[in-house]
């Protein structure tokens, strides 16, 4: 079967082809808006909802011609219904539902954050159980996966995302927008000292990255390079990520861990990941970020374990796992 996955979520118009029935993504072509958020340092959701309105056609033909398949040859329409920004949402959502009534297709809603956990796992079958660590730029959270829809959720940040805290300071800093890529970069060529950051002290398992910023902040205005502080945050920040991690493989002694989100493209997070002796799952680049592909391929276990989901389906901007 042919799975269509749609994302509109944020600031990326993501839509793939994957074929289910041999566990392989035909096409993922993601048109990202960077350019018209640059200069207001983060997304604004009007300006997201326009872009993704004037893009979604385009970036469906684009899937199909990757992909090499005509609309009728898709046998399941999946896409992103929470949580989100909800102007950004509707669009793909409506989009979506417009397509699989108009080709008679099952229709299947997922879950954002579901299909991040999941994207790591593109290509082949999750292993169960297994800790999901999902950093992106609107979440940070631990959860112990035991099956699909199976979730507990063992701590999130209290405050900021861990990817807004990186967009945060690179604006802060005054580096640009998205800011991950941006230190990620200026950390891997930084050869001098690293300053020292408070690290947030949070209960149990959850996060709080709030306290960088101000950190960063006072850091600047007495006059420290700015790719000091930059390569600062990123040691600081990673550190402080698995640290929490490390305590929730104690805590659970499930060593099986999958890392998903914009910021597992970090370049620190995946060596120090590659140093902890666990089975550790990424997903490939093209996949980090916002994306079709693990729409699709979410949905598509999601339809086989419960069936399609009614047209009248609605989108949400908040919504726990599970
Ligand atoms: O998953 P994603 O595309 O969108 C959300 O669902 O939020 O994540 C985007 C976030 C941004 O905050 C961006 O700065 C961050 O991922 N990011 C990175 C890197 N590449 C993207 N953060 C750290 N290091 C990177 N290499
Ligand atoms: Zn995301």
């Amino acid at each position: 079967m042919l799975v269509l996955g749609i994302d509109t979520s944020c600031d990326d118009t993501s839509i793939a082809v994957y074929d289910a029935s041999n566990n392989r993504v035909l096409s993922n072509v993601v048109s990202s808006q960077y350019d018209f958020h640059r200069e207001f340092g983060g997304v604004v959701p009007e300006i997201a909802a326009r872009k993704h309105a004037e893009n979604v056609d385009l970036v469906f033909e684009e899937a199909l011609r990757v992909a090499g398949v005509s609309p009728k040859e898709l046998g399941l329409i999946a896409a992103t219904n929470r949580p989100g920004l909800l102007p950004a949402l509707l669009v793909g959502l409506t989009f979506a539902k417009g397509l699989a009534y108009g080709l008679s297709l099952p229709f299947k809603a997922v879950h954002h954050i579901e299909a991040h956990i999941f994207s790591p796992f593109i290509g082949s079958e999750p292993p169960f159980p297994f800790l999901a660590l999902v950093v992106s730029g609107g979440h940070t959270l631990i959860v112990l996966v035991e099956g699909l829809g199976r979730y507990k959720l063992l701590g999130k940040t209290l405050d900021d995302a861990v990817g807004e805290a990186y967009d945060k300071t690179a604006k802060l800093l005054g580096l640009g927008y998205p800011g991950g890529p941006v230190i990620d970069k200026i950390y891997c060529s930084f050869k001098g000292e690293f300053l020292e950051l408070p690290r947030p002290k949070v209960q149990g398992l959850n996060y709080s990255f709030s306290g960088i910023k101000t950190a960063v902040r006072r850091l600047a205005e007495k006059g420290y390079p700015k790719e000091q502080i930059a390569a600062s945050f990123q040691k600081t920040a990673v550190s402080y990520l698995l640290s929490k991690l490390k305590r929730a493989v104690r805590e659970t002694g499930v060593k099986r861990v999958a890392v998903s989100g914009g910021v597992s493209a970090n370049s620190l997070l995946r060596q120090e990941l590659s140093k902890t002796g666990w089975e550790v799952y990424l997903p490939p680049l093209e996949f980090t970020s916002d994306n079709g592909a693990m729409v699709a391929y979410t949905g598509y276990r999601r339809y086989l374990l419960e069936g399609e989901d009614s047209l009248e389906v609605g989108a949400s901007a908040r919504a726990p796992l599970g």
